[in-house]
């Protein structure tokens, strides 16, 4: 069962951990902290932050990642959408999935937004497929845009409207339900 809970102080440990993990940097933009100190300062940053909201995704009532949106008190009412499925075992199984039809219910119910968005790697396929599924569309396609593992890489950009959401939330969730994979 994947749930979503806001974040505490003491969950500044298990996102070090997770930032450091090969499989989720990969995909990221900003390199790794170069120690814990630096870690810490960005989380201090992101906690004191009102512009920025975090959850940690939990299964089964276990922390396995973060999902987060950046820009919720902005006049435009739109924020950027970042997540990643720390935990290696809980990849590919439906986290991301179910994580992120929670997450878009806070950012558009509870947040207010009318838009989502997101940069994602071109040859990111499982963070393709699954945006694509919640019904993120493409905006844009940025060529080189990143540089991340010593090569420029392409960057597609992604949204999702307010009432895109609303259309297909209660089918998704359905889904979701039905899977096991989130309460309803
Ligand atoms: C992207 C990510 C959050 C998706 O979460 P997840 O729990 O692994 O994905 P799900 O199991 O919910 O699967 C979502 C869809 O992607 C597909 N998928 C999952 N892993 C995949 C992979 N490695 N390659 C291709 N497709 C994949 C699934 O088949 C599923 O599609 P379906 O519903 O049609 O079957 C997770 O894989 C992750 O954290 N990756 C590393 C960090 C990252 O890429 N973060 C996002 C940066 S934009």
């Amino acid at each position: 069962m994947i749930e979503l809970r806001d974040l505490h102080q003491d969950d500044m440990s298990v996102l070090y951990k997770w930032r450091q993990e090969p499989d989720v940097d990969r995909w990221l933009f900003e390199r790794p902290p170069t120690g814990f100190s630096e870690h810490s300062e960005w989380f201090a940053r992101f906690m004191g932050d009102p512009d920025r909201e975090g959850w940690i995704i939990l299964q089964d009532g276990v922390p396995c990642g973060f999902l987060s949106l950046i820009g919720v008190t902005s006049t435009q009412r739109r924020a950027a959408w970042k997540w990643y499925i720390g935990e290696a075992d809980a990849r590919g199984r439906g986290a991301g999935r179910a994580a992120q039809a929670l997450g878009l219910d806070r950012a558009f119910a509870a947040k207010g937004l009318q838009k989502v968005w997101s940069e994602v790697h071109a040859a990111n396929d499982a963070a393709l497929k699954a945006q694509a599924a919640a019904g993120f569309r493409r905006e844009g396609y940025l060529r080189r845009h990143s540089f991340k593992d010593g090569e420029f890489r392409d960057v597609v950009l992604l949204a999702i409207l307010a009432e895109e959401w609303a259309a297909r939330r209660e089918g998704i969730l359905r889904g979701l339900s039905a899977s096991g994979l989130i309460a309803r």
